[in-house]
Protein backbone atom coordinates (compact mmCIF):
# COMPACT_ATOMS: atom_id res chain seq x y z
CA UNK A 1 0.00 0.00 0.00
CA UNK A 2 3.24 2.18 0.52
CA UNK A 3 3.65 2.67 -3.13
CA UNK A 4 -0.53 2.21 -4.28
CA UNK A 5 -1.62 4.41 -6.82
CA UNK A 6 -5.22 4.28 -6.62
CA UNK A 7 -7.51 2.49 -9.10
CA UNK A 8 -11.26 2.64 -8.72
CA UNK A 9 -13.92 1.13 -10.97
CA UNK A 10 -17.07 2.87 -11.33
CA UNK A 11 -18.65 0.35 -13.51
CA UNK A 12 -17.86 -1.75 -16.66
CA UNK A 13 -19.27 -3.43 -19.54
CA UNK A 14 -18.23 -6.34 -21.45
CA UNK A 15 -14.58 -6.00 -21.43
CA UNK A 16 -14.02 -2.60 -20.38
CA UNK A 17 -13.81 -1.04 -17.18
CA UNK A 18 -14.53 2.77 -16.30
CA UNK A 19 -12.39 4.18 -13.50
CA UNK A 20 -13.96 7.09 -11.15
CA UNK A 21 -11.54 9.43 -13.08
CA UNK A 22 -13.01 8.06 -16.26
CA UNK A 23 -10.46 6.00 -17.67
CA UNK A 24 -11.21 3.17 -20.05
CA UNK A 25 -9.59 0.21 -19.66
CA UNK A 26 -9.59 -3.13 -21.08
CA UNK A 27 -9.67 -6.01 -18.51
CA UNK A 28 -7.00 -8.09 -19.60
CA UNK A 29 -6.81 -10.36 -16.85
CA UNK A 30 -10.89 -11.04 -16.25
CA UNK A 31 -11.33 -9.46 -13.07
CA UNK A 32 -8.53 -11.39 -11.66
CA UNK A 33 -9.22 -14.29 -13.55
CA UNK A 34 -12.75 -14.93 -12.97
CA UNK A 35 -15.15 -12.87 -15.58
CA UNK A 36 -16.58 -14.91 -18.31
CA UNK A 37 -19.04 -13.49 -20.63
CA UNK A 38 -18.16 -10.06 -19.60
CA UNK A 39 -18.94 -7.18 -17.33
CA UNK A 40 -22.88 -6.28 -16.92
CA UNK A 41 -24.12 -8.92 -18.84
CA UNK A 42 -27.83 -8.67 -19.02
CA UNK A 43 -28.70 -12.17 -19.00
CA UNK A 44 -26.88 -13.07 -16.00
CA UNK A 45 -27.81 -9.63 -14.19
CA UNK A 46 -31.81 -10.34 -15.15
CA UNK A 47 -31.03 -13.66 -13.23
CA UNK A 48 -29.59 -12.22 -10.17
CA UNK A 49 -32.35 -9.77 -10.26
CA UNK A 50 -35.05 -12.42 -11.26
CA UNK A 51 -33.73 -14.57 -7.87
CA UNK A 52 -33.92 -11.08 -5.55
CA UNK A 53 -37.41 -10.68 -5.88
CA UNK A 54 -37.81 -14.27 -4.52
CA UNK A 55 -35.19 -14.95 -1.62
CA UNK A 56 -31.85 -14.06 -1.55
CA UNK A 57 -30.17 -16.12 0.56
CA UNK A 58 -31.40 -19.23 2.63
CA UNK A 59 -29.05 -22.01 4.13
CA UNK A 60 -27.88 -25.11 2.93
CA UNK A 61 -27.54 -26.56 6.40
CA UNK A 62 -30.46 -29.18 6.77
CA UNK A 63 -32.32 -27.10 3.81
CA UNK A 64 -31.78 -25.67 0.39
CA UNK A 65 -33.21 -23.17 -2.11
CA UNK A 66 -34.75 -24.84 -5.24
CA UNK A 67 -32.05 -22.79 -7.23
CA UNK A 68 -29.07 -24.04 -5.36
CA UNK A 69 -30.31 -27.41 -6.06
CA UNK A 70 -30.88 -27.25 -9.57
CA UNK A 71 -27.38 -25.83 -10.35
CA UNK A 72 -26.11 -28.44 -7.91
CA UNK A 73 -27.53 -30.67 -10.59
CA UNK A 74 -26.34 -28.94 -13.72
CA UNK A 75 -22.88 -29.29 -12.37
CA UNK A 76 -23.53 -33.16 -12.23
CA UNK A 77 -24.23 -33.15 -15.60
CA UNK A 78 -21.41 -31.14 -16.68
CA UNK A 79 -18.31 -32.16 -15.16
CA UNK A 80 -16.47 -34.79 -16.07
CA UNK A 81 -17.60 -38.44 -16.02
CA UNK A 82 -19.41 -39.93 -12.63
CA UNK A 83 -18.54 -36.79 -10.64
CA UNK A 84 -22.10 -36.64 -8.68
CA UNK A 85 -22.29 -34.91 -5.31
CA UNK A 86 -22.01 -30.65 -4.77
CA UNK A 87 -20.62 -29.11 -1.52
CA UNK A 88 -20.95 -25.41 -2.33
CA UNK A 89 -18.53 -22.76 -0.34
CA UNK A 90 -17.85 -19.20 -1.46
CA UNK A 91 -14.13 -19.26 -2.87
CA UNK A 92 -11.47 -21.32 -4.13
CA UNK A 93 -9.67 -21.51 -1.20
CA UNK A 94 -12.47 -22.93 0.71
CA UNK A 95 -13.49 -25.66 -2.04
CA UNK A 96 -9.91 -26.68 -1.82
CA UNK A 97 -9.94 -26.20 2.02
CA UNK A 98 -13.61 -28.67 2.13
CA UNK A 99 -11.17 -30.84 -0.32
CA UNK A 100 -8.61 -31.45 1.58
CA UNK A 101 -10.99 -32.37 4.59
CA UNK A 102 -13.29 -34.49 2.46
CA UNK A 103 -10.37 -36.63 1.69
CA UNK A 104 -9.67 -37.11 5.16
CA UNK A 105 -12.48 -38.02 6.48
CA UNK A 106 -13.44 -40.61 3.56
CA UNK A 107 -9.91 -42.66 4.10
CA UNK A 108 -10.60 -42.14 8.25
CA UNK A 109 -14.22 -43.77 7.35
CA UNK A 110 -13.14 -46.22 5.22
CA UNK A 111 -11.74 -48.80 7.43
CA UNK A 112 -9.05 -49.18 9.83
CA UNK A 113 -6.16 -49.67 7.58
CA UNK A 114 -7.32 -46.60 5.70
CA UNK A 115 -6.59 -44.30 8.94
CA UNK A 116 -2.65 -43.82 8.35
CA UNK A 117 -4.04 -41.77 4.94
CA UNK A 118 -3.43 -38.36 6.18
CA UNK A 119 -1.30 -36.71 4.05
CA UNK A 120 -1.23 -34.85 0.96
CA UNK A 121 0.79 -34.59 -2.31
CA UNK A 122 1.02 -31.21 -4.38
CA UNK A 123 3.22 -30.50 -7.13
CA UNK A 124 6.56 -28.38 -6.81
CA UNK A 125 5.38 -24.23 -6.71
CA UNK A 126 1.62 -25.01 -6.36
CA UNK A 127 -1.16 -22.48 -5.38
CA UNK A 128 -4.52 -23.82 -3.91
CA UNK A 129 -5.73 -20.53 -2.47
CA UNK A 130 -4.73 -18.24 0.80
CA UNK A 131 -6.38 -20.56 3.43
CA UNK A 132 -4.09 -22.08 5.98
CA UNK A 133 -4.48 -25.38 4.13
CA UNK A 134 -4.61 -24.41 0.96
CA UNK A 135 -1.43 -22.49 1.75
CA UNK A 136 0.42 -25.95 3.50
CA UNK A 137 -0.20 -27.40 0.08
CA UNK A 138 1.06 -24.30 -1.71
CA UNK A 139 4.51 -24.35 -2.71
CA UNK A 140 5.53 -21.01 -3.58
CA UNK A 141 7.88 -19.50 -1.89
CA UNK A 142 7.28 -15.97 -2.14
CA UNK A 143 3.68 -16.58 -1.37
CA UNK A 144 4.31 -19.26 1.16
CA UNK A 145 7.25 -19.35 2.73
CA UNK A 146 6.45 -17.16 6.01
CA UNK A 147 4.03 -19.02 7.41
CA UNK A 148 5.79 -22.31 7.42
CA UNK A 149 5.49 -22.84 10.85
CA UNK A 150 1.55 -22.88 11.11
CA UNK A 151 1.68 -25.02 8.53
CA UNK A 152 1.09 -29.03 7.50
CA UNK A 153 3.92 -30.39 5.22
CA UNK A 154 2.78 -32.20 2.21
CA UNK A 155 4.75 -34.50 0.35
CA UNK A 156 6.39 -32.16 -2.82
CA UNK A 157 6.30 -33.49 -6.01
CA UNK A 158 7.84 -32.63 -9.44
CA UNK A 159 7.00 -29.15 -11.45
CA UNK A 160 6.21 -30.76 -14.58
CA UNK A 161 7.03 -27.61 -16.48
CA UNK A 162 7.43 -27.51 -20.41
CA UNK A 163 9.62 -24.95 -20.70
CA UNK A 164 12.19 -25.81 -18.40
CA UNK A 165 12.71 -29.33 -18.34
CA UNK A 166 15.92 -30.95 -16.40
CA UNK A 167 19.32 -31.30 -18.53
CA UNK A 168 18.70 -33.97 -20.93
CA UNK A 169 14.99 -34.83 -20.85
CA UNK A 170 13.37 -33.97 -24.23
CA UNK A 171 10.42 -32.40 -24.66
CA UNK A 172 8.51 -36.05 -25.92
CA UNK A 173 10.39 -37.46 -22.82
CA UNK A 174 9.30 -34.93 -20.46
CA UNK A 175 5.67 -36.31 -19.59
CA UNK A 176 7.09 -39.82 -18.29
CA UNK A 177 10.27 -38.16 -16.95
CA UNK A 178 7.70 -35.99 -14.20
CA UNK A 179 5.34 -39.06 -13.73
CA UNK A 180 8.23 -41.37 -13.11
CA UNK A 181 9.07 -38.74 -9.91
CA UNK A 182 5.42 -38.67 -8.84
CA UNK A 183 5.67 -43.07 -9.35
CA UNK A 184 8.60 -43.09 -6.63
CA UNK A 185 6.52 -41.14 -4.34
CA UNK A 186 3.21 -42.76 -4.49
CA UNK A 187 5.57 -46.03 -4.11
CA UNK A 188 7.19 -44.87 -1.52
CA UNK A 189 4.21 -42.72 0.63
CA UNK A 190 0.91 -44.81 -0.75
CA UNK A 191 -0.18 -45.92 2.63
CA UNK A 192 0.28 -42.71 4.60
CA UNK A 193 -1.50 -40.48 1.39
CA UNK A 194 -4.99 -39.34 1.45
CA UNK A 195 -4.36 -37.41 -2.04
CA UNK A 196 -2.86 -36.06 -5.08
CA UNK A 197 -3.85 -32.27 -5.34
CA UNK A 198 -2.97 -30.64 -8.31
CA UNK A 199 -3.90 -28.05 -11.28
CA UNK A 200 -4.72 -30.02 -14.66
CA UNK A 201 -2.98 -28.70 -17.59
CA UNK A 202 -1.79 -25.45 -16.18
CA UNK A 203 -0.53 -24.34 -12.95
CA UNK A 204 -1.77 -20.50 -13.30
CA UNK A 205 -0.18 -19.00 -10.05
CA UNK A 206 3.32 -20.20 -10.41
CA UNK A 207 3.58 -18.54 -13.92
CA UNK A 208 1.03 -20.18 -16.53
CA UNK A 209 3.64 -23.48 -16.12
CA UNK A 210 2.10 -25.71 -18.76
CA UNK A 211 2.33 -29.74 -18.27
CA UNK A 212 3.08 -31.65 -20.77
CA UNK A 213 0.33 -33.17 -22.50
CA UNK A 214 -0.46 -36.43 -20.71
CA UNK A 215 0.79 -36.06 -17.61
CA UNK A 216 -2.26 -35.44 -16.06
CA UNK A 217 -3.44 -38.96 -17.50
CA UNK A 218 -0.41 -40.47 -16.15
CA UNK A 219 -1.16 -39.06 -12.30
CA UNK A 220 -4.54 -40.78 -12.80
CA UNK A 221 -3.33 -44.15 -13.82
CA UNK A 222 -1.12 -44.08 -10.78
CA UNK A 223 -3.41 -42.68 -8.11
CA UNK A 224 -5.46 -45.54 -9.20
CA UNK A 225 -2.47 -48.20 -8.93
CA UNK A 226 -1.37 -46.60 -5.43
CA UNK A 227 -4.82 -46.07 -3.94
CA UNK A 228 -4.86 -42.41 -3.47
CA UNK A 229 -7.41 -40.14 -4.25
CA UNK A 230 -6.93 -37.38 -6.97
CA UNK A 231 -8.33 -33.85 -6.26
CA UNK A 232 -8.00 -31.61 -9.48
CA UNK A 233 -8.32 -27.96 -8.50
CA UNK A 234 -9.89 -26.62 -11.77
CA UNK A 235 -10.72 -23.13 -9.97
CA UNK A 236 -8.64 -21.00 -12.41
CA UNK A 237 -8.90 -23.60 -15.11
CA UNK A 238 -12.51 -24.32 -14.91
CA UNK A 239 -15.52 -22.79 -17.15
CA UNK A 240 -13.67 -22.84 -20.47
CA UNK A 241 -10.68 -20.89 -19.56
CA UNK A 242 -8.02 -23.74 -20.99
CA UNK A 243 -10.54 -24.52 -24.46
CA UNK A 244 -13.05 -26.81 -22.73
CA UNK A 245 -15.59 -26.44 -19.77
CA UNK A 246 -13.10 -28.02 -17.56
CA UNK A 247 -9.35 -28.50 -18.15
CA UNK A 248 -9.37 -32.86 -16.64
CA UNK A 249 -11.71 -33.01 -19.99
CA UNK A 250 -8.60 -32.91 -22.62
CA UNK A 251 -7.35 -35.86 -21.49
CA UNK A 252 -10.54 -37.86 -20.16
CA UNK A 253 -9.91 -37.72 -16.61
CA UNK A 254 -12.27 -38.01 -13.64
CA UNK A 255 -10.82 -36.77 -10.74
CA UNK A 256 -12.13 -38.40 -7.15
CA UNK A 257 -12.69 -34.51 -5.88
CA UNK A 258 -13.14 -31.45 -8.38
CA UNK A 259 -12.59 -27.95 -6.64
CA UNK A 260 -14.48 -25.23 -8.91
CA UNK A 261 -14.45 -21.26 -8.31
CA UNK A 262 -13.85 -18.26 -9.77
CA UNK A 263 -15.77 -18.33 -13.07
CA UNK A 264 -18.74 -20.31 -11.67
CA UNK A 265 -20.82 -17.85 -11.46
CA UNK A 266 -19.46 -15.69 -14.54
CA UNK A 267 -17.15 -14.32 -12.03
CA UNK A 268 -20.54 -12.45 -11.01
CA UNK A 269 -21.12 -13.30 -7.52
CA UNK A 270 -18.44 -15.15 -4.70
CA UNK A 271 -19.60 -19.02 -4.86
CA UNK A 272 -17.51 -22.37 -5.08
CA UNK A 273 -18.05 -25.63 -5.41
CA UNK A 274 -16.13 -29.47 -3.91
CA UNK A 275 -17.65 -32.41 -6.62
CA UNK A 276 -17.42 -35.38 -5.52
CA UNK A 277 -17.82 -39.28 -7.08
CA UNK A 278 -20.16 -41.37 -5.77
CA UNK A 279 -17.50 -43.58 -3.92
CA UNK A 280 -16.74 -39.90 -1.70
CA UNK A 281 -20.10 -39.04 -1.19
CA UNK A 282 -21.55 -42.73 0.19
CA UNK A 283 -18.55 -42.86 2.55
CA UNK A 284 -20.62 -40.30 4.56
CA UNK A 285 -23.59 -41.92 4.45
CA UNK A 286 -25.10 -43.82 8.16
CA UNK A 287 -27.22 -43.61 10.74
CA UNK A 288 -27.50 -39.87 12.59
CA UNK A 289 -25.56 -41.57 15.77
CA UNK A 290 -22.48 -43.19 13.53
CA UNK A 291 -21.91 -39.26 13.03
CA UNK A 292 -20.28 -40.15 9.43
CA UNK A 293 -21.53 -36.32 8.13
CA UNK A 294 -18.75 -34.20 7.02
CA UNK A 295 -17.77 -31.88 9.22
CA UNK A 296 -17.47 -28.55 7.03
CA UNK A 297 -19.38 -26.32 6.32
CA UNK A 298 -20.19 -21.60 5.84
CA UNK A 299 -22.87 -19.82 6.52
CA UNK A 300 -23.58 -18.66 2.56
CA UNK A 301 -22.64 -22.16 0.37
CA UNK A 302 -24.90 -22.05 -1.88
CA UNK A 303 -26.26 -18.47 -2.13
CA UNK A 304 -29.11 -18.60 -4.12
CA UNK A 305 -28.33 -15.18 -5.82
CA UNK A 306 -25.02 -16.76 -6.69
CA UNK A 307 -26.70 -19.64 -7.57
CA UNK A 308 -28.82 -17.95 -9.97
CA UNK A 309 -25.56 -16.53 -11.32
CA UNK A 310 -23.84 -19.83 -12.23
CA UNK A 311 -26.93 -21.03 -13.83
CA UNK A 312 -27.42 -18.03 -16.07
CA UNK A 313 -23.58 -18.24 -16.98
CA UNK A 314 -23.60 -22.11 -17.83
CA UNK A 315 -26.89 -21.19 -19.84
CA UNK A 316 -24.66 -18.58 -22.03
CA UNK A 317 -22.42 -21.16 -22.82
CA UNK A 318 -24.97 -23.06 -24.97
CA UNK A 319 -26.73 -20.21 -26.08
CA UNK A 320 -23.29 -18.46 -27.33
CA UNK A 321 -21.82 -21.53 -28.02
CA UNK A 322 -18.56 -20.22 -26.16
CA UNK A 323 -16.34 -22.96 -26.28
CA UNK A 324 -16.02 -23.09 -29.57
CA UNK A 325 -14.65 -19.42 -29.83
CA UNK A 326 -12.25 -20.13 -27.62
CA UNK A 327 -9.89 -22.06 -29.09
CA UNK A 328 -9.90 -19.81 -32.45
CA UNK A 329 -9.47 -16.23 -30.34
CA UNK A 330 -6.24 -17.80 -28.73
CA UNK A 331 -5.16 -18.75 -31.92
CA UNK A 332 -5.34 -15.01 -32.91
CA UNK A 333 -3.85 -13.97 -29.54
CA UNK A 334 -0.89 -16.10 -29.97
CA UNK A 335 -0.51 -14.90 -33.78
CA UNK A 336 -0.31 -11.30 -32.67
CA UNK A 337 2.37 -11.70 -29.95
CA UNK A 338 4.01 -13.77 -32.62
CA UNK A 339 5.13 -9.98 -33.10
CA UNK A 340 7.46 -10.66 -30.26
CA UNK A 341 9.68 -13.87 -31.13
CA UNK A 342 12.70 -11.29 -32.16
CA UNK A 343 12.33 -10.16 -28.82
CA UNK A 344 15.67 -11.38 -27.11
CA UNK A 345 13.64 -11.30 -23.49
CA UNK A 346 11.18 -12.68 -24.49
CA UNK A 347 11.72 -16.33 -22.88
CA UNK A 348 8.42 -18.10 -23.67
CA UNK A 349 4.32 -17.48 -24.46
CA UNK A 350 2.59 -20.35 -23.40
CA UNK A 351 -0.87 -21.34 -22.00
CA UNK A 352 -4.25 -22.85 -23.00
CA UNK A 353 -6.46 -21.30 -24.50
CA UNK A 354 -7.07 -17.99 -23.09
CA UNK A 355 -4.95 -18.65 -20.11
CA UNK A 356 -1.31 -16.71 -21.40
CA UNK A 357 1.77 -16.14 -19.93
CA UNK A 358 4.60 -14.07 -21.62
CA UNK A 359 8.11 -14.70 -19.45
CA UNK A 360 11.02 -12.19 -19.29
CA UNK A 361 14.13 -13.56 -19.52
CA UNK A 362 17.40 -12.38 -18.88
CA UNK A 363 19.05 -14.66 -21.57
CA UNK A 364 16.71 -16.78 -23.86
CA UNK A 365 19.19 -19.56 -24.35
CA UNK A 366 19.76 -20.25 -20.92
CA UNK A 367 16.35 -19.43 -20.02
CA UNK A 368 17.91 -17.27 -17.08
CA UNK A 369 15.58 -14.77 -15.06
CA UNK A 370 16.15 -11.79 -14.60
CA UNK A 371 16.93 -10.60 -11.35
CA UNK A 372 13.51 -10.42 -9.28
CA UNK A 373 14.36 -6.82 -7.93
CA UNK A 374 14.04 -5.59 -11.48
CA UNK A 375 10.29 -5.77 -10.79
CA UNK A 376 10.08 -6.40 -14.93
CA UNK A 377 6.85 -8.11 -15.20
CA UNK A 378 5.37 -5.20 -12.93
CA UNK A 379 6.74 -2.27 -14.87
CA UNK A 380 5.45 -4.22 -17.99
CA UNK A 381 1.70 -3.85 -16.63
CA UNK A 382 2.02 -0.58 -15.09
CA UNK A 383 3.09 0.83 -18.57
CA UNK A 384 0.12 -1.33 -20.23
CA UNK A 385 -2.48 0.37 -17.47
CA UNK A 386 -1.34 3.46 -18.65
CA UNK A 387 -1.86 2.53 -22.13
CA UNK A 388 -5.13 1.21 -21.83
CA UNK A 389 -5.23 -2.39 -20.63
CA UNK A 390 -5.06 -3.69 -17.06
CA UNK A 391 -2.95 -6.58 -16.50
CA UNK A 392 -0.97 -8.03 -13.76
CA UNK A 393 1.68 -9.66 -13.90
CA UNK A 394 3.33 -12.77 -11.58
CA UNK A 395 6.46 -11.83 -11.14
CA UNK A 396 8.47 -11.57 -14.68
CA UNK A 397 5.59 -13.43 -16.58
CA UNK A 398 3.23 -11.30 -17.73
CA UNK A 399 -0.28 -13.11 -17.84
CA UNK A 400 -3.26 -12.65 -20.27
CA UNK A 401 -6.06 -13.71 -19.09
CA UNK A 402 -9.53 -11.75 -20.45
CA UNK A 403 -12.82 -12.49 -20.71
CA UNK A 404 -13.85 -15.43 -23.13
CA UNK A 405 -16.23 -12.75 -24.48
CA UNK A 406 -13.42 -10.88 -25.69
CA UNK A 407 -14.30 -9.93 -29.05
CA UNK A 408 -11.40 -9.86 -32.07
CA UNK A 409 -11.13 -6.07 -32.46
CA UNK A 410 -10.78 -6.28 -28.86
CA UNK A 411 -7.71 -8.70 -28.60
CA UNK A 412 -6.17 -6.98 -30.89
CA UNK A 413 -6.10 -3.96 -28.59
CA UNK A 414 -4.62 -6.23 -25.93
CA UNK A 415 -1.86 -8.16 -27.72
CA UNK A 416 -0.54 -4.29 -28.80
CA UNK A 417 -0.48 -2.72 -25.87
CA UNK A 418 1.00 -5.99 -24.09
CA UNK A 419 3.97 -6.20 -27.21
CA UNK A 420 4.15 -2.14 -26.94
CA UNK A 421 4.93 -2.22 -23.04
CA UNK A 422 7.17 -5.36 -23.23
CA UNK A 423 9.23 -3.83 -26.11
CA UNK A 424 9.27 -0.23 -24.30
CA UNK A 425 10.51 -1.88 -21.26
CA UNK A 426 12.87 -4.45 -22.69
CA UNK A 427 14.46 -1.60 -24.75
CA UNK A 428 15.37 0.31 -21.90
CA UNK A 429 16.60 -2.32 -19.84
CA UNK A 430 18.92 -3.64 -22.67
CA UNK A 431 20.48 -0.32 -22.64
CA UNK A 432 21.58 -0.75 -19.01
CA UNK A 433 25.20 -1.88 -18.34
CA UNK A 434 23.76 -4.56 -15.93
CA UNK A 435 21.79 -6.22 -18.34
CA UNK A 436 23.01 -5.80 -21.66
CA UNK A 437 25.93 -8.65 -21.72
CA UNK A 438 24.08 -12.09 -21.30
CA UNK A 439 25.10 -14.38 -18.06
C1 LIG B 1 -5.78 -22.82 -8.80
C2 LIG B 1 -6.36 -21.94 -7.75
N1 LIG B 1 -6.92 -22.51 -6.68
C3 LIG B 1 -7.48 -21.77 -5.70
C4 LIG B 1 -7.48 -20.39 -5.77
C5 LIG B 1 -8.09 -19.59 -4.66
O1 LIG B 1 -9.29 -19.03 -5.03
P1 LIG B 1 -9.89 -17.79 -4.22
O2 LIG B 1 -8.98 -16.64 -4.47
O3 LIG B 1 -11.25 -17.61 -4.80
O4 LIG B 1 -9.91 -18.18 -2.79
C6 LIG B 1 -6.92 -19.76 -6.88
C7 LIG B 1 -6.91 -18.29 -6.98
O5 LIG B 1 -6.27 -17.68 -7.80
C8 LIG B 1 -6.34 -20.55 -7.90
O6 LIG B 1 -5.76 -20.00 -8.98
Amino acid sequence: MASYDPLVIREADGVWLTTTDERRLLDGVASLWCNVHGHAKKEINRAISEQLERVAHVTTLGMSCDTTELLASELVSCTPGDLSHVFFSSDGSSAVEAAIKMAFQYWQQSGHSSRRKTKYLALHSAYHGDTTGAVSLGGIEYFHQLFAPILFAPIRGPLPCSYRRPEGVSEEAACEHYASQVEKLLKQFHDELAAVVMEPLVQGAAGMITHPKGFLSRVRELCDRYDVLLVCDEVATGFGRTGTLFACEQEQVTPDILCLGKGLTGGYLPMAATVARPKIYDAFLGPVAASKQFFHGHTFAGNPLAAAAALASLSLFEKEDVLRTVASKAEHLHRKLDELRDCPHVGSIRGRGLMIGIELVRDRKSKTAFDPALLLGRQVCELATELGVWIRPLGDVVILMPPLSIQESELNILADVVVRSIRTVVNGIRNSPEISSPV
